[in-house]
């Protein structure tokens, strides 16, 4: 794989394989020296157009374990505050030869322009509201740990999807491993075309107790251009995931950052039902396999740009 764009590239085989590198990456989270040399040498550069804590500190994290050198480009006091455009700005960072660029940007589709300006390997990190490919693989990935298999499991997937390149990606990939899949939200939170993605649909949380997995999102107030509930907290009196609608023995998902006592009351984060530290922590040995697998994999398949021996 030369570019991780979207969830839709991949298939099952590919989304197993890249799980089963994450979960051979763990044991070097566990040593004392966390590091291993596959990436040494090559540099990763680290281009936010949006704010992030888990998915940057992670991809940070996740190049430092594999040795690569890491650039972290954040828009906000560069030149794009200047009016930069998001080519010239790949095109400048290209010319410190970056083997790969790791992107989150608020516009949809934006990452997969990338290859037309450099030569190095594109990871999307979130597009606007389409996809956000390496969230998902870290959710399947903690939940496999948790259940072995996601065949036959119900994953219902809560609140604001239709704002949400998590829920995207997440129907795709949750699906592609076999689990079956219920969007649950107001109306007006869940886009029109969704169906077609071969998922159920429900306005209501009457059935919730029937999902294994109940994974909830944020309100992203930041992409709404209008009102589409009335208030967060007639909101939250409807949607809201709290441990009266939460059953013990079903798991809780969410991508973070949470709105507490929005989407979540804050028993329900801090129960041990909830895996949010555990997806926050597989999102390290879950990059690492992705940062591998273009740089290590795909170089490899590729003798041109393979380094030659000095
Ligand atoms: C998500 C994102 O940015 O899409 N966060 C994340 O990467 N963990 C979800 C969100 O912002 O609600």
């Amino acid at each position: 794989m030369r570019h991780l764009l979207s969830i839709e590239q991949l298939d099952r085989r590919t989304i197993e394989r890249l799980c089963d590198r994450a979960a051979a990456f763990e044991e070097v989270g566990e040593r004392d020296i966390k590091k291993v040399p596959a990436l040494r040498g090559r540099t990763v550069l680290n281009l936010f157009y949006e704010a992030s804590t888990r998915t940057r500190s992670s991809f940070e994290l996740a190049a430092k374990r594999l040795s690569a050198d890491v650039v972290n480009f954040i828009a906000s006091g560069s030149s794009v505050e200047k009016g930069e455009s998001l080519k010239d700005t790949v095109l400048t960072l290209s010319a410190h030869r970056p083997d790969c660029i790791v992107i989150r940007c608020p516009w949809a589709g934006a990452p997969a322009l990338l290859p037309r300006w450099t030569d190095a390997a594109v990871v999307n990190a979130g597009d606007g509201k389409h996809e956000h490919p390496t969230q998902a693989l870290l959710d399947v990935y903690t939940l496999r740990r948790r259940l072995g298999a996601l065949d036959g499991a119900r994953i219902w997937i809560v609140g604001d999807v239709m704002h949400s390149r998590v829920a995207r990606s997440n129907i795709l990939a949750f699906r592609a491993m076999g689990a079956h899949v219920t969007l649950a939200g107001p109306p007006t939170l869940l886009p029109r075309d969704v169906e077609e993605l071969g998922v159920e649909i429900r306005s209501d949380l009457r059935d919730l107790r029937r999902a294994d997995v109940v994974y909830a999102l944020r309100m992203q107030r930041e992409r709404m251009t209008e009102a589409h509930v009335p208030s967060l907290r007639e909101y939250a009196a409807v949607y809201q995931i709290d441990s009266r609608r939460l059953g013990p023995r079903q798991l809780l998902m969410h991508p973070g950052p949470v709105n507490r006592g929005v989407e979540l009351s804050g028993d329900v984060v801090d129960s041990p039902q909830s895996l949010i530290l555990e997806q926050v922590a597989a999102g390290v040995v879950v990059r690492m396999a992705v940062l591998y697998e273009v740089l290590a994999t795909a170089r490899a398949e590729d003798p041109v740009t393979e380094p030659q021996p000095a």
